[in-house]
């Protein structure tokens, strides 16, 4: 079981600023990736929906023998994790927007978060706040469109820089001094965001706390890959690979997206 793969799933390549972190800590770890790019965007989907693409998914990644699986979607997370642990008996990781960092450390006392209509709206996310954000508003963006483009190959695009700046600058206004990325795909547009509301405002995702959190796990569990050899990375999409293996090539030019009916 040691030697097993770590699973990981999103709507879409979004999931990979996850995969990133975990790779990053646990680089002795075969990893298998799916993307579920047919059914993105998540976000626009009803609870049942998404649990029932979520269970799916984990059946698919079970199948390749994961030890763990890594619910590297805030949406598919805040929706569909409780159902998940319930059904199967592998460790199960969910990602959750970083609001409790950001209301902790904040100075002005509101912080933005901007993440899909479906993290948004989700009990999860309204608990977390409720819980650690008490005495800082919380400004809620729902950031129509961003996985769209990103899933499809427009991740650099005059579209995507109006949609930050429609989404972003009414957030800049009400002060805040945190913005909380509340989905995987956002990481890859840090740059833009970065330009967007300067050095003051502080960018925060989830990436590395689920690589360690991840760590965590493996270790409590006695899973932790202690003779890597052979250590594979795979990663399927059942879309069109192009915007996949782009993503890919950057990271390590050894990678290879694998078309997979789904
Ligand atoms: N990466 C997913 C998330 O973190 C995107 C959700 C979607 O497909 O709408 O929420």
């Amino acid at each position: 079981m040691r030697k097993s793969p770590i699973g990981i799933f999103d709507s879409g390549v979004g999931g990979l600023t996850i995969y990133e972190e975990i790779h990053k800590l646990l680089p002795q770890e075969s990893i298998i990736y799916l993307a579920d790019s047919k059914n993105a965007p998540y976000g626009e989907k009803s609870k049942e929906e998404i649990i029932e693409i979520s269970d799916k998914n984990t059946a698919f990644l079970l199948s390749k023998g994961c030890k763990l699986i890594v619910v590297a979607c805030n949406t598919a997370s805040t929706n569909a994790v409780y159902y998940l642990r319930e059904k199967y008996d592998v460790p199960i990781i969910r990602v959750q927007p970083a609001i409790k960092p950001a209301a902790l450390n904040s100075k002005t006392k509101v912080v933005g978060i901007l993440a899909t209509k479906g993290t948004l709206k989700s009990e999860l996310l309204f608990e977390t706040s409720q819980r650690f954000a008490q005495g800082v508003q919380v400004v809620e963006q729902v950031g129509e469109g961003l996985v769209s483009l990103i899933e499809s190959g427009k991740m650099h695009s005059p579209e995507m820089d109006a949609l930050l700046s429609k989404y972003i600058s009414p957030m800049i206004e009400k002060n805040i001094d945190y913005l909380v990325l509340g989905c995987t795909h956002y990481p890859f547009l840090t740059p833009q965001i970065k330009s967007l509301v300067g050095d003051e405002i502080i960018i925060l995702d989830s990436g590395e706390a689920i690589a360690r959190q991840t760590k965590v796990i493996l270790e409590q569990e006695d899973l932790i890959n202690d003779k890597p050899t052979a250590i594979k990375r795979v990663f399927y999409t059942n879309k069109n690979t192009a915007v996949l293996q782009n993503i890919l090539d950057e990271f390590d030019e050894n990678l290879k997206a694998i078309k997979i009916d789904f």
